[in-house]
């Protein structure tokens, strides 16, 4: 008679673990890992407060995924209810190689920390809503990692005075391999859907090109560090290929957004931002001199595909942003927000590139929307 009871309460209770296995009200949810390209934290130790650029690329997947705006993890109540619905983890600066702070600052907040974060509220979500819930809530959530910027932008900074070639052969390899043992730790916490993303052409940012032009005289983009950034990206990219076949019942995406950058800054006039209502559209549309107003340059994409819009000096690069009020009038127009960062508007595409399957999809191997169905 204990026993079949027992037996009738196993049962029942595995029903209820099935239920909430399968529970469809259960939210997707985004979990990111990132440095400055996908925070706006604002570090204590920060002396002036950034102007944060809202429109981070991971921000507007979050959108796209029909997801809020994601809580900072800092500035979270860490219950397992606020966590289950996703964080952001990211830190600016944050970077993928823990040693190279000043006096152990940027180790607070390097890719191994943001992945002993996601362990610790894994944790908690899993002492709080149990086990299948939990396990549930982490396999089919996406964990975004957008690293790199960082790293790369320090290397940048050391000046044109770099390490041996062989040197940052050897650092791309470093960083690919770090990153590569972030995605199998979260798998082996759990995790199924990882979206890696690329790090952007870094040589056509305003502030590298300032220094180059400072030695060189020259205004593009400069090759030898996008070719630096290339290579990492390829090798993160196979390298993640690789460990996606090991690991068959996972799904790992890479997102190339440094090669819709480079279409972008190759063909500035043909993105465009369509998802506004130009109020001087509809006017001068009105006085039927739609192709005077075309003239001003309303409608023709990324103008200005080397200044940054919120900076000071040269090319916008001398000083970075600070405040709001530093910024230029239409920052839509621009392909750079500031030293380093892409404009709102350039991410808005990417965004929509990353998400969708279309021609100019940049994820491979599916888009991000193909990513979040569910896994067979
Ligand atoms: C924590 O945050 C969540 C979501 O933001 C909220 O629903 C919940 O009431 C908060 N809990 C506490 C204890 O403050
Ligand atoms: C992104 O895609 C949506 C849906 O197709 C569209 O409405 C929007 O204009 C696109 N945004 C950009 C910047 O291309």
């Amino acid at each position: 008679m204990v026993r079949i009871l027992l037996i009738l309460l196993l049962l029942s209770l595995s029903t209820k673990l099935l239920s909430a296995v399968a529970d469809p009200s259960t939210a997707e949810a985004l979990f990111v890992l990132g440095d400055s390209s996908a925070s706006c934290n604002l570090s204590p130790l920060h002396f002036s407060v950034p102007f944060c650029n809202t429109g981070l690329l991971p921000n507007l997947i979050a959108e796209r995924m029909g997801l809020p705006e994601l809580p900072l993890f800092d500035q979270s109540n860490k219950t397992a209810k606020s966590l289950a619905a996703g964080v952001n983890f990211a830190s600016d600066p944050g970077k993928i190689l823990s040693g190279g702070g000043i006096g152990g600052v940027f180790q607070l907040h390097s890719l191994s920390q943001q992945v002993r974060q996601v362990t610790e509220t894994l944790q908690i979500i899993r002492l709080e809503l149990g086990p299948a819930a939990a396990s549930h809530i982490v396999s089919s959530a996406l964990f975004l990692l957008s690293f790199g910027k960082d790293d790369y932008t320090s290397l940048l900074a050391a000046g044109a005075n770099p390490d041996p070639k062989r040197g940052r052969r050897g650092f791309s390899r470093i960083l690919a391999s770090e990153m590569i043992r972030a995605v199998q730790d979260l798998y082996d916490g759990g995790v199924r859907r990882v979206a890696v993303m690329a790090v952007a052409p870094l040589g056509c940012a305003p502030r590298v090109v300032l220094e180059a032009y400072n030695v060189l005289g020259s205004h593009n983009c400069v090759d030898e560090a996008n070719e630096i950034i290339a290579r990492y990206n390829v090798k993160l990219s196979a390298e993640l290929e690789k460990l996606s076949s090991s690991l068959p019942d996972a799904k790992f995406v890479f997102c190339d957004v440094y090669a819709g950058m480079m279409e972008i800054i190759a063909n500035p006039l043909s993105y465009e931002q369509t998802n506004k209502p130009n109020v001087f559209y509809v006017a001068l549309s009105q006085l039927n001199s739609i192709a005077k107003f075309q003239g001003l340059g309303g409608l023709t994409g990324f103008e200005n595909v080397r200044d940054a819009c919120c900076g000071v000096g040269p090319f916008g690069a001398m000083a970075g942003c600070l405040f709001k009020e530093m910024a230029c009038a239409e920052p839509q127009k621009h392909i750079w927000w500031d030293l380093y960062s892409p404009t709102k508007a350039v991410n808005e595409v990417l965004a929509n590139w990353s998400w969708f399957e279309s021609d100019m999809h940049i994820c491979k191997p599916v888009s991000l929307q193909r990513l979040m169905q569910p896994l067979s």
